[in-house]
This record gives structure tokens, C-alpha cells and sequence, in this order.
């Protein structure tokens, strides 16, 4: 048991750091093996839909042509002399989309040539939550972590859902598993809990409700009561707590990525240029978030740069490829980059997303009992009325 206690800014017995736990990304083995015999194994989704053969990634003019629209919008973040090595992928990709019938829903922390060039669908957790709730493609191809292909598979059963690579995991999601939340239930009978999305589908299977950093405000207030728990990121609670009456029991669990600023860096840059706007994301330390103007989604971040007037500086406390992303929609405005990489996004790329369409590869399986219950806990959250 790794809890604490948070009210309102008070913070009380820490345990264990979640870097210490072992982390969890969960298999993306279709679900035969387990247990079950050979011959009732279901067909995996390469025997269902077949494997296609490799088109060729060969840099033609007519490849040139047919994504020199794409290039426009990453000419300011990728080189054109390495246009070429992207291209063949992108122009491929678009081909198998149509082919397959397939989207790829895309975080805000995707590399710009995935976000501005083979994405249909780009946003927060609970944007792409929604839009893998309603789209009507047989196949999401999820730009992203484990946790958010598995909530696309929770909300939509019936789609394939495939992960470029199933090892790109999350520090949050490794953190906790279904049983500490059970303990955690007996240890504080009838206080509502809220799971971060950034949880497998085994711990959300657990909780009343999901969260993200774009409402986790609203969802914990929407109980009425005066205790929640709210699991399993330290900071996203206590950046909560900050902001509510509510009185939040949390968990020791960190992002690895967004941990590692400091309040005392970002005060460098104010004092540099007193006019600087920072904007963080929840998951950062408390002194971090002080010495911020603005805290909010990967989604509210992008918002609110579009609000800084032409010729503002703006730092943006997150992972890397969000300022690449947001330079294209906010022309004039300078960004300035303490920015920390985040290796399980960065674990997904053009090529592995080219080999998930050709070879239906790694379907991301959840037991439907387990589905079944993550998804009242995740649907409840998207059809929250404020
Ligand atoms: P958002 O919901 O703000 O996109 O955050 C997801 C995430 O993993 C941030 O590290
Ligand atoms: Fe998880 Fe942090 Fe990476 Fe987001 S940035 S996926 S919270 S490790």
C-alpha cells in the first residue's frame, strides 16, 4: 500500500516511489495460451484480416507529390533533407488506412510527422477517448501508450485496436494494480474512487470513475461528498486538492517525464523575461505548477497558446513534441522548450506503425469481463454532465 493522504495542500505518509514498482505494460498477446486449448483459440487479427506485402519505400517523385501538402506542415520542425525518409512511410500508410479501414487516433505527444501527417484524430486522453468511442473504422491504430489503446479497446469491443508497440508503457499505469485498489477500498469503506486514466483496464475495472487532467476537477466534485480517492498520480491529486474543497486520498505514483521539473528552472525563465507565459501540465511537482500562470490537459495547454498574442514567449512544461506540434496552429509565438522526452511515446514511430497495418500487429486484447466494468468506469467519466 503506497497511499497518502492529501487535504487540501497537506500531504501525509509517503511510501514506496512508484519508479521502485515494477512496471506493468500488459501483453498484447491475443488470448490464446492462456490456459485455453489450441484448437478454441481465437484467430488473431493477422489470421482475420490477413498480411499485406510491403509496398516500396522508395522516395519517387510521385511519393514526392503526394505528400509535398503533408511536408508544408512539418517544414518547421523536420529538416527537408530529411523529408525523404519520412515520406515513403507516410504516403504508405495513408494508402493502408483506406485499405483497411482504419484511423489512427494520435496524442498530442506523437513526433510531428505522425501528429501533422498519417493522423486522423489528435487531442488529450479524453479526446481521444471520445473519438474512439464514436468512430465507425473497424480499426483504430492508437498513437500512443498501452493505457490509451487499451481504453479504445474498452470502449469499442467490437474494433480492432492495435498498438504499434506493445511495450510502450507509462510510469502512472505501472504504478498500481487491481489489488491495491481493492485494499485501498477496504482501508477507506465507501469513499468514492477516481482512477486517472493513466491506469490499465484491470484497475479501472475497479474504481466508480475514470479521470483526466481535462476534468479530474469536475469528476471528483461531481460525488458531493467531502473524501475521494483519487489514484494513482500524486501530483494530478494534489494539483486537485489545490483547487477543490474536496478532500483527496491519493497514491504515490509519479510521470516519470513530468516529475523531473523544477519550480526553480521555470523561475530562471521569469526572471529572463518577466513577460515569459508558463503553462504546465497537472502531472508536475506542486512548486512546479506555483510558479506557472497556467496548469491544464495537453489539450487546455494547446488552448491556451492559441490565446498569446502574436510575438509572446511561452514556455511549455511538458514532453518535447508538444511545442513541435503546437508551433504549426500558433504562427508568431515564440516557444521555449525545458521540455523532457517521454520513451514510451517516443516508442512509437512511422515504421512500426507502417508494420501494424501490414501485419495487424499488436492487437490489443482485453478480457470482456474485465472490459465490461473498466467501461462504466471510463463511459460514466465521458458522458459527465458539469
Ligand atoms: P493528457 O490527458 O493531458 O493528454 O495527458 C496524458 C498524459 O499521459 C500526459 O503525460
Ligand atoms: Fe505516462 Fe508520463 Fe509518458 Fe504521459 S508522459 S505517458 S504520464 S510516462
Amino acid at each position: 500500500m503506497t497511499e497518502q493522504v492529501v487535504a487540501t495542500n497537506e500531504v501525509s505518509c509517503g511510501v514506496e516511489p512508484a519508479a521502485r514498482r515494477p512496471r506493468r505494460v500488459a501483453a498484447s498477446k491475443p488470448a490464446a495460451g492462456r490456459g485455453r486449448r489450441e484448437a478454441a483459440a481465437p484467430k488473431t487479427a493477422a489470421e482475420r484480416f490477413g498480411v499485406l506485402p510491403r509496398p516500396s519505400l522508395d522516395y519517387t517523385p510521385e511519393v514526392a507529390a503526394a505528400t509535398a501538402h503533408l511536408y508544408e506542415r512539418v517544414a518547421h520542425v523536420i529538416p527537408a533533407i530529411e523529408w525523404p525518409f519520412h515520406a515513403p512511410y507516410v504516403k504508405a500508410i495513408n494508402d493502408l488506412k483506406k485499405v483497411r479501414d482504419a484511423v489512427i487516433l494520435a496524442h498530442n505527444y506523437m513526433t510531428p510527422e505522425i501528429y501533422h501527417c498519417v493522423a486522423d484524430f489528435v487531442g488529450d486522453s479524453l479526446q481521444l477517448a471520445r473519438l474512439a468511442e464514436k468512430t465507425s473504422a473497424k480499426v483504430i491504430v492508437q498513437g500512443g501508450v498501452h493505457f490509451m489503446a487499451e481504453t479504445s479497446k474498452v470502449l469499442s469491443p467490437e474494433k480492432t485496436v492495435l498498438i504499434p508497440d506493445g511495450k510502450a508503457g507509462c510510469s502512472l499505469a505501472a504504478s498500481i494494480t487491481a489489488e491495491d485498489v481493492r485494499l485501498l477500498r477496504r482501508r477507506y469503506p465507501g469513499v468514492p474512487v477516481v482512477a486517472y486514466v493513466n491506469t490499465s483496464a484491470e484497475v479501472k475495472a475497479e474504481v466508480d470513475v475514470t479521470c483526466t487532467s481535462s476534468n479530474a476537477i469536475e469528476v471528483v466534485e461531481s460525488f458531493g461528498v467531502d473524501r475521494v480517492i483519487c489514484l494513482p498520480d500524486q501530483y494530478l491529486a494534489r494539483w486537485v486538492a489545490a483547487n477543490s474543497k474536496v478532500k483527496i486520498i491519493t497514491w504515490k505514483g509519479s510521470c516519470e517525464v513530468h516529475e523531473r521539473f523544477t519550480g526553480e528552472e521555470l523561475e530562471a525563465y521569469r526572471a529572463a523575461d518577466p513577460n515569459v507565459r508558463i503553462i504546465a501540465h497537472p502531472e508536475c511537482p506542486p512548486d512546479v505548477i506555483a510558479a506557472s500562470d497556467f496548469a491544464g490537459s495537453t489539450a487546455k495547454m494547446i488552448d491556451f497558446v492559441k490565446t498569446v498574442p502574436v510575438g509572446g514567449r511561452v514556455v511549455l512544461v511538458t514532453e518535447c513534441s508538444m511545442a513541435d506540434n503546437v508551433a504549426a496552429e500558433a504562427p508568431g509565438v515564440e516557444f521555449v522548450r525545458p521540455c523532457n522526452l517521454c520513451p514510451h511515446m517516443k516508442r512509437i514511430t512511422l515504421p512500426k506503425i507502417l508494420d501494424a497495418l501490414l501485419e495487424m500487429k499488436e492487437e490489443v486484447v482485453v478480457d470482456p469481463e474485465v472490459a465490461a466494468r473498466a467501461r462504466r468506469a471510463v463511459e460514466r467519466m465521458i458522458h459527465l454532465k458539469n
